[in-house]
């Protein structure tokens, strides 16, 4: 069973939904000694299982699946509908992509998603945006998994320890990608991670990986003096070869080192952190659609963008670290961050 002591890089490489996380990035990270992660978020059951299927070729080390806990949305109102449509209309970009109305499901079903899971007992599973039924996480825990969960408050990391869940992902407010917040209607604090940790290590009993901003070793080394007992990398791990980030999104990662990373729900309806682009410029105070609906409606357009290598209107998401992404193989980086972590400087 996995423990934080058995890591020979105390990494976890962030989960990233959308395609990111591919098999290569995921074993690259686990045979270098760190944890490899998975975010399967919006993937089926049978994408899911040949990812699992396909890691467990490449490596034997630790391995994390990571799943958005979701919220039924009813399908919102026509009226509501034809607002968001026509903000996304105005931008004249690949009007072709941009549908007529959005239909249910918005996300996959939780239990589907995890029935490979329980079958191929990967070592750790994590849940992001809220915490899942109880019983997901006493299974879990009954055939051996390491269960974590992202808190972004105090309050969260509570409920987190009281559910039973064997870790906590502290999540800073300097993180690319989804804000892990539970309500997301409710007031966002948006603690640093600094912030957060001495919240958490002076009120919970559990161990907690740090999150949000960390490109470094040297800064690895500062967020676990605080107490954490790994951290976890998402922007750093973006550029990598093995990454399955569209090219453009690499590219504009390491040349737009002057752009401003920003918090927007214009691309799925729920804050997220990203560099600022033609899209969420545009697109700020426009109406959108509740998350994850608006998601299924900028799918198309988005996809356009990757596919044709236009980085302004792709979800470029990033933490305040991004201008010191690295392009090499995550095997390096993970060598790199170790070395980093073992030099007495900083
Ligand atoms: C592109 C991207 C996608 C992300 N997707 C997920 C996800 O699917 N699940 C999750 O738990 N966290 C996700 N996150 C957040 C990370 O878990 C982590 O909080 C964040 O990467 C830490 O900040 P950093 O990007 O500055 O390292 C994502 C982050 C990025 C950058």
């Amino acid at each position: 069973m996995f423990t934080f002591r058995d890591l020979k890089v105390p990494v976890i490489q962030a989960p990233m939904a959308g395609g990111i996380t591919t098999p290569q990035l995921v074993a690259a990270v686990a045979n270098a000694g760190g944890v490899g992660s998975f975010g399967f978020a919006y993937d089926s059951s049978n994408k899911i299982d040949r990812q699992l299927t396909k890691v467990r070729k490449l490596t034997t080390g630790w391995v994390n699946a990571n799943f958005f806990v979701f919220r039924s949305t009813p399908v919102q109102a026509d009226d509501l509908q034809a607002k968001a449509i026509s903000a996304l209309r105005v931008l004249n970009y690949a009007q072709h992509e941009i549908p007529k109305g959005v239909r249910e499901p918005f996300f996959p079903n939780l239990d589907d998603q995890l029935s490979p899971i329980w079958q191929y007992r990967p070592d750790i599973l994590t849940f992001h945006l809220g915490i899942p039924k109880k019983s997901i996480i006493e299974k879990a825990k009954s055939i051996g998994i390491y269960v974590g969960i992202t808190a972004t408050s105090l309050q969260e990391a509570q409920d987190i320890q009281s559910i039973g869940a064997d870790f906590i992902v502290a999540q800073g407010a300097e993180a690319g990608g989804h804000r892990g917040i539970f309500d997301e209607k409710s007031w966002d604090q948006k603690l640093s991670l600094k912030k957060l940790l001495i919240a958490i290590k002076s009120n919970i009993k559990i161990p907690c990986v740090g999150a949000g901003g960390i490109m470094d070793g040297g800064h690895i080394k500062h967020v676990l003096s605080m107490g954490a007992s790994a951290v976890q990398m998402g922007t750093a791990f973006v550029c990598c070869h093995e990454s399955g980030a569209s090219q453009s999104y690499k590219q504009y990662l390491l040349t737009k080192k002057n752009r401003k990373v920003v918090f927007t729900k214009s691309f799925s309806g729920r804050f997220a952190k990203g560099l600022q682009n033609e899209f969420v410029r545009m697109m700020e105070g426009k109406a959108t659609l509740a998350f994850p609906s608006q998601n299924s409606l900028t799918s198309g357009l988005r996809n356009y963008a990757a596919t044709s290598g236009n980085g302004e209107y792709q979800s470029l998401w990033a933490g305040d670290g991004f201008s010191r992404a690295r392009q090499i193989s995550a095997k390096n980086l993970v060598s790199i961050l170790q070395k980093e972590i073992s030099s007495n400087d900083g």
